[in-house]
């Protein structure tokens, strides 16, 4: 039988609770902000989620820090489909959508700054930014003893082109096509 092919979509309420036990899931070793279901509920239309048929095997959520600043939140991918450029791709599209949106920049926050590397992003100072500290790290019981690299990319930047990979008429609803053959 053939594999059914990933497709990246905008996430929706509906979503939550599978949201939710992925996210769950994968909190320990992701070092992963824990989210609950009422807070997924609200935010789930933020999120891009990788669909295998009608199973969600990856997700991705932008949530805004400031008019300026986005982060990449809760980026899970199914363990099952690792390895397969679904990681890669929900922090593209997330790119792709932060651009659109109008940010600056991108930050993610995260123990493994080498997959951010590959991906374009700088390991930065915390204090540049300040959205963040406010917004979590304050708040957080392990400010200043986390562990976690503040990773930057900047937007206005002309991306590398694959912008051009977004189907024009999913694109036109919101939903991106992932490239299928990369997780054959
Ligand atoms: C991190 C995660 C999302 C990656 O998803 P994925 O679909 O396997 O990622 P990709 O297939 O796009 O990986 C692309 C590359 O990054 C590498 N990579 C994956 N995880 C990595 C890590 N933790 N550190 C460094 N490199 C990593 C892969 O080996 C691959 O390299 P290659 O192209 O040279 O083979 C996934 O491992 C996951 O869900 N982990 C648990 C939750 C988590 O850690 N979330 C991130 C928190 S910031």
């Amino acid at each position: 039988m053939p594999r059914a092919r990933i497709r990246l979509q905008t996430g929706d309420r509906s979503q939550a609770r599978k949201l939710h036990a992925l996210i769950t899931a994968n909190l320990e070793e992701g070092h992963l902000l824990p989210r609950t279901l009422s807070d997924l509920q609200v935010h789930a239309g933020r999120f891009t989620v990788a669909m295998k048929g009608r199973t969600i095997v990856g997700c991705a959520d932008l949530a805004a820090l400031s008019p300026s600043v986005a982060e990449v939140r809760s980026l899970v991918v199914d363990p099952a489909l690792r390895g397969a450029g679904v990681g890669t791709d929900l922090v593209e599209e997330l790119r792709r959508r932060a651009r659109r949106e109008g940010f600056d920049k991108l930050c993610a926050f995260t123990h493994a700054p080498a997959y951010f590397i590959q991906m374009g992003f700088s390991i930065v100072p915390h204090s540049w930014i300040l959205e963040k500290v406010f917004t979590d790290c304050l708040k957080c019981p392990l400010f200043r003893t986390c562990g976690q690299y503040a990773m930057v990319v900047p937007l206005e930047d002309a991306y590398d082109g694959r912008d051009k990979a977004v189907d024009p008429v999913d694109d036109a609803v919101g939903v991106a096509t992932a490239p299928a053959a990369r997780y054959a």
